[in-house]
């Protein structure tokens, strides 16, 4: 098949391009690079031994988008791009509601326009909210969630649902991200946020390799078993294999909208992660319990039932293998992708 991956460029995306290269699709990836370097896009290639093709776009651009999207003819699209810092999209929401909602409605409109009938979006288990039951199950309603940027994620779910009641032959997953980490094995790929890290997985890396002083937990009187908070941490190889996944079974789910949990299925804590760190480093890293971030729950994890059953797809990775393929990437590229 031929795939259209916005965002193709970004941290998953590009772990999910590569997996897509090698199963013998083509990939036509979309991406600003507002949040990515090109140097991924050769990686991508040194990886999986072909390139896949660029289209250099805003997607808040409908009719740039529009000609894209008519130029790619995809079989089908995953959608990765857009803002996803929660803090951020607090300071910022009318930028996170314009980039991520537009830009999904340009793409749909395009779609629609040329006939493109297969989705895979990348939606996140931010969607939850603050009450569910833990493991969260993708049947839970109401869904809400604590951020401007997890709004985005919950109108977007419920556009693509409209949208899908009213377009016969649209079928769409909505893939719900827990908490990606990892790099891929070779250390020629991994995540390379611009700026102070806001997520605890590269902020460990940055202060093992020398880039930042010492890591702040934020709290550990959590009512958890070591105290900090816990999270269902899934690897990036194990989620760009999730969309493969997905992608191979849009035509045969059964509802033509169907949303699923990618996460592992357990609950590791912050301490646990970040001594897992020093185990693979070889060495104690400098840290230092602070406050409580707001908005932070104290665990949660996905209940893993319906993408092993209907996807047949399994996260397969240890934390163990999220930290040493995290450290040999952080290590291999102590200032991230060249510029
Ligand atoms: C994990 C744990 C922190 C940094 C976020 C988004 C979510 C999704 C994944 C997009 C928490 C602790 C962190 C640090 C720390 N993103 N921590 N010191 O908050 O679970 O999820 O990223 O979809 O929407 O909310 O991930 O990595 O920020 O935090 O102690 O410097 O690590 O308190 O307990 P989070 P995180």
């Amino acid at each position: 098949m031929r795939i259209l991956v916005t965002g193709g460029a970004g941290y998953i995306g590009s772990h999910t391009v590569v997996a897509l290269l090698e199963r013998g699709h083509d990939v036509v990836v979309a991406d600003d690079f507002s949040n990515a370097r090109p140097a991924v896009l050769d990686r991508v290639a040194e990886l999986a031994g072909r390139r896949a093709a660029l289209e250099v776009v805003d997607l808040t651009d409908a009719g740039r988008t529009d000609a894209v999207v008519a130029a790619a003819a995809p079989d089908a699209v995953v959608h990765f791009a857009g803002r996803k810092a929660v803090g951020e999209s607090a300071e910022r929401p009318l930028d996170y509601y314009r980039t991520n909602l537009d830009s999904t409605f340009s793409l749909l409109a395009a779609m629609e326009r040329h006939g493109v009938r297969r989705l895979v979006y990348s939606s996140s288990a931010t969607v939850y909210g603050d009450h569910a039951p833990v493991p969260y199950v993708e049947t839970y309603e109401p869904l809400a969630a604590a951020s401007p940027y997890g709004r985005t994620k919950v109108m977007t779910e419920q556009v693509l649902a409209d949208v899908a009641a009213a377009t016969p032959g649209l079928r769409v997953a909505l893939l719900r991200y827990f908490n990606p980490v990892g790099a891929h094995p070779s250390g020629r790929m991994g995540e390379d946020p611009q700026g102070v890290p806001n997520n605890l997985m590269p902020y460990v890396a940055q202060v093992a390799v020398g880039r930042r002083e010492r890591l702040a937990i934020f709290g550990d009187d959590y009512d958890t078993p070591d105290g900090t908070c816990l999270r269902d941490y899934v690897h990036v190889l194990d989620l760009a294999e999730g969309h493969v996944a997905a992608l191979e079974h849009l035509d045969t789910m059964a509802t033509p909208v169907r949303a699923f949990n990618l996460g592992a299925g357990r609950g590791t804590s912050v301490r646990e992660l970040f001594d897992a760190f020093c185990a693979v480093v070889g060495r104690p890293l400098p840290h230092e319990v602070v406050a409580r971030r707001p908005g932070d729950l104290p665990a949660y994890w996905a209940d893993t039932t319906r993408a092993a059953e209907e996807l047949g797809w399994r996260a397969r990775r240890t934390i163990d293998d999220m930290v040493a393929d995290t450290w040999r990437w952080q290590q291999a590229n102590p200032e991230g992708y060249p510029a």
